[in-house]
């Protein structure tokens, strides 16, 4: 049953507060990142006026090339994009774009960069502007750019008021295990300062995924059933249909557990099972996010195949196996999906399994957290009982068709007494102005950038319980691979026989998503 067209916005309440102007430096200007998300999520704020007149961007590279060029670049790229009567607020985002050029690992670059920002900012009336230095660079060159750009003084606030602000954004991978973790957090420390570090998780920036906050704590109806006494159990999938496209290399060394488990799926299952933060600030909901990290019980080493599976897509429904695509080795043992049963050693959630799968080149693309409640004590509609009567279960799609559905019970329309399933069908889309998409998760997160707002970026404390989780699994895979030995599905499934089995075990079933 699709209610959409009943669902309307009365009144409401924002939360958030005008654009500051700052100045975003964009280190990889020129990569997919950058040209794929940055700039447009960039010029999206600019169109919905969240992008201070004052503000610029000024994009780094290696490449010369001049400001004209660049802007000449970034118009093509924006008006392939965007409907022809947006020209001329593409026209006025031009200008605030700017181009540096210069080698990442050349002391001049940055001497440079600081009269040239200078000079921007000074045209702009707005000397003393915040910075944002976005590193949208492989991860290699991070330190190499924080460095020096320390050694320059670009990093430098005022110790009292910590004003003008330098914030430094990185992606991820932070690190590729607890150690590297911890060791990427020193060399940061050495220039920065945590206030200063905004480590983003682009799932965090989903409309849907920041709703669950909203959700929960918004409203009364849901946190009173949130717990062990209600919940039978929750699933959190990520589905993809992308195979390993272009990045073999990055992804044959990271594998699908540190590229999706670490942060994405952790995140998301923070979110849905931490408990209530004293307000919705970034040290409160981080401290949260943590305690729940910290509550996930370790994975049994003596029996990791009873609770994680990997595996690895073969050739299936016309596509090519991984160890057959471009850059992989043919023997390669790196898994393209990871399903895993969790169980958080907490009041709230204590014996209700968390199910958390992800992988590529899956029959569709879904990412979705659903949550089965528990089946009622008693039925009074015999001879029907109550186990055999569907559970209720509520699930917050984050992707496509950003929405939340409620499967209830309901009888059905006739004279007769029959009951059957009901889907109370909500999607975001619904409710959009005509002509307007779903945000990017990029434009919230820069958005909150430019405002100083940490509270959707990730605190090196819970990369690092992530990592402690997970570095032992990868320990293990690697040290005894026998005990946890590499699946196979076909390109195109819904997965390994052996995450069925998974959940089966516990006579329970995914969610089909396919
Ligand atoms: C990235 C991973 O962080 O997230 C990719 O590195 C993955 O491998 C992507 O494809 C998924 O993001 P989304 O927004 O398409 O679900």
């Amino acid at each position: 049953m699709d209610l959409s067209g009943q669902y309307r916005w009365r009144g409401g309440f924002c939360m958030e507060v005008s654009p500051i102007p700052d100045t975003v430096v964009i280190f990889g200007a020129l990569g997919d990142l950058a040209n794929r998300k940055l700039i447009p999520s960039l010029f999206s704020l600019h169109r919905r006026g969240l992008f201070h007149d004052k503000s610029a961007i000024v994009a780094c590279g290696r490449a010369p090339m001049t400001h004209g060029d660049y802007r000449e670049t970034v118009r093509k790229l924006l008006a392939e994009k965007n409907p022809p009567d947006r020209l001329a607020q593409i026209d006025s985002f031009l200008n605030k774009l700017f181009y540096h050029a210069g080698d990442y690992d050349a002391a001049d670059t940055y001497v440079r960069l600081d009269s040239a920002l200078r000079k921007i900012e000074h045209s702009l009336f707005n000397d003393n502007a915040c910075r944002i230095y976005y590193l949208s660079t492989a991860p290699t060159v991070y330190m190499t750019v924080v460095e020096h750009l320390c050694a320059a003084g670009l990093l430098a606030e005022d110790p009292v008021s910590n004003m003008p602000w330098r914030h430094v954004v990185i992606e991820k991978p932070f690190g590729r295990d607890l150690e590297s973790a911890k060791e990427l957090d020193r060399a940061l420390r050495n220039c920065l300062s945590e206030r200063q570090i905004y480590r983003i998780d682009h799932y965090l920036g989903k409309e849907t995924v920041q709703n669950i906050l909203m959700f929960r704590f918004a409203n009364l109806i849901f946190e009173p059933v949130w717990n062990r006494d209600y919940i039978d159990s929750v699933q959190i999938t990520v589905a993809e249909t992308v195979g390993v496209e272009h990045r073999a290399k990055y992804f044959e060394n990271a594998g699908l557990l540190r590229d999706m488990f670490q942060n994405h799926m952790f995140e998301m299952l923070s979110l849905v099972a931490m408990e209530m933060p004293a307000s919705f600030e970034a040290g409160s909901v981080r401290d949260e996010k943590a305690k729940l990290l910290r509550s996930i019980r370790p994975f049994d080493s003596r029996n990791p195949a009873g609770q994680i599976v990997r595996a690895q897509y073969a050739a299936g429904n016309g596509m090519n196996a991984y160890r057959a695509e471009p850059g992989v080795d043919p023997e390669s043992q790196t898994e393209t999906y990871v399903a895993a049963k969790l169980l958080i050693d907490n009041w709230r959630w204590e014996g209700v399994p968390f199910y958390l799968r992800s992988g590529k080149r899956l029959g569709a693309k879904r990412s979705e957290i659903v949550i089965t409640f528990k089946h009622i004590p008693h039925s009074i509609f015999q001879p029907v009982h109550a186990g055999d009567l569907a559970q209720n279960r509520l699930t917050l799609t984050v992707q496509p068709q950003e929405g939340l559905s409620l499967g209830i019970l309901a009888k059905k329309p006739g004279p007769k007494l029959c009951m059957g399933d009901l889907t109370m069908d909500f999607k975001y889309a619904s409710i959009l102005e005509p002509g307007e998409s779903m945000p990017e998760a990029y434009e919230r997160l820069l958005l909150d950038c430019m405002l100083g707002d940490q509270t959707l970026f990730i605190r090196s404390d819970t990369v690092e319980l992530a990592w402690g989780l997970l570095t032992p699994v990868l320990d293990l895979w690697r040290e005894r691979p026998g005990t946890c030995p590499l699946a196979f599905y076909p390109a195109g499934s819904s997965g390994p026989k052996e995450a069925d089995r998974l959940i089966q075990r516990d006579d329970r079933f995914w969610t089909e998503f396919a």
